[in-house]
């Protein structure tokens, strides 16, 4: 079954509903054989471990399993807090206004730390200026830390959740480093030809054909790091570890 393929928001949207419908038609059974009428914090306890059996079943990531084994019953807390109604759309907004791309390229936000930051900087070349990318910046953190350390070069950055893009222009501004900028886009759209070091921190789903991308539109000699992610079949040239709490690891392909 091709559920894995499918934009994972949508994946779990749909174990949901059918797990519902598998509960709902079971439940008269359960209360007779109980012999009294489950209440429904406990019928949402059922449908959150259904759900996440199914969801883990699909090899989906702890992320999703856990986020599908709390959901129900959280829903249910949630109503029976008595908070005014429009809390509820208005968390769901901001969420998917920051987690644009988890549902649609699978690729969560999470930062890059200072010390892998500052693993980065000693890899741009100090003979040359050159453009480095962060695709998919995030709130670019990264870029202001480099463009602080290294006039001399410019930093782009390319991020396409809202929220996220709006807060890192915004710092980028006051943080008046003049060589920095964002741009709000898709990393698919954006033309890597500019670039001498393109780096990224995503996820495994879209590193084959990031580094296709690199592959056809880097000129020769420009770098492609990835954080942490490998691609498939292509070794990389060399992997610095950062003596950070996770060690890290930087994968360096010379295009
Ligand atoms: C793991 S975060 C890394 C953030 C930042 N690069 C850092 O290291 O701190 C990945 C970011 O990539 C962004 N992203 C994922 N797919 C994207 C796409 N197709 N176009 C633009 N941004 C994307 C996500 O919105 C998220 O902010």
């Amino acid at each position: 079954m091709t559920v894995t393929k499918w934009p994972p928001i949508f994946a779990i949207l749909v174990i949901q509903a059918i797990v519902f419908a598998g509960l709902s038609l079971v439940l008269p059974s359960a209360n007779a054989i109980v012999g009294f009428a489950i209440p429904v914090f406990w019928q949402m306890c059922g449908q959150g471990v259904a759900s996440a059996v199914i969801t883990k079943t699909f090899k989906f990531g702890w992320g999703w399993v856990i986020g599908q084994l709390v959901a129900p019953p959280m829903v249910i807390l949630a109503l029976a807090s008595g908070l005014p109604m429009w809390i509820y759309p208005t968390i769901l907004i901001l969420l998917v206004l920051v987690f644009w791309n988890v549902a649609t390229n699978r690729v969560p936000l999470y930062l890059t730390n200072t010390d892998t930051s500052a693993a980065l900087l000693k890899l741009i070349p100090k003979k040359k200026t050159v453009k480095f990318v962060d695709l998919g910046s995030g709130l670019g953190g990264t870029l202001r830390y480099l463009a602080s350390q290294s006039a001399e070069n410019q930093f782009y950055g390319v991020e396409s959740a809202p929220l996220p893009f709006a807060l890192s222009w915004c710092l980028g501004k006051f943080s008046g480093n003049h060589n920095l900028k964002f741009r709000y886009r898709d990393i698919w759209k954006e033309d890597l030809s500019e670039f001498d070091i393109v780096y990224c921190f995503l996820s495994p789903v879209p590193m084959a054909r990031l580094f296709a991308k690199a592959q056809a539109e880097l000129k020769p000699g420009s770098l492609f790091i990835s954080n942490s992610f490998e691609v498939p079949d292509h070794t990389p040239n060399k992997i610095v570890t950062v003596k950070d709490g996770r060690k890290t690891e930087l994968l360096i392909w010379k295009i």
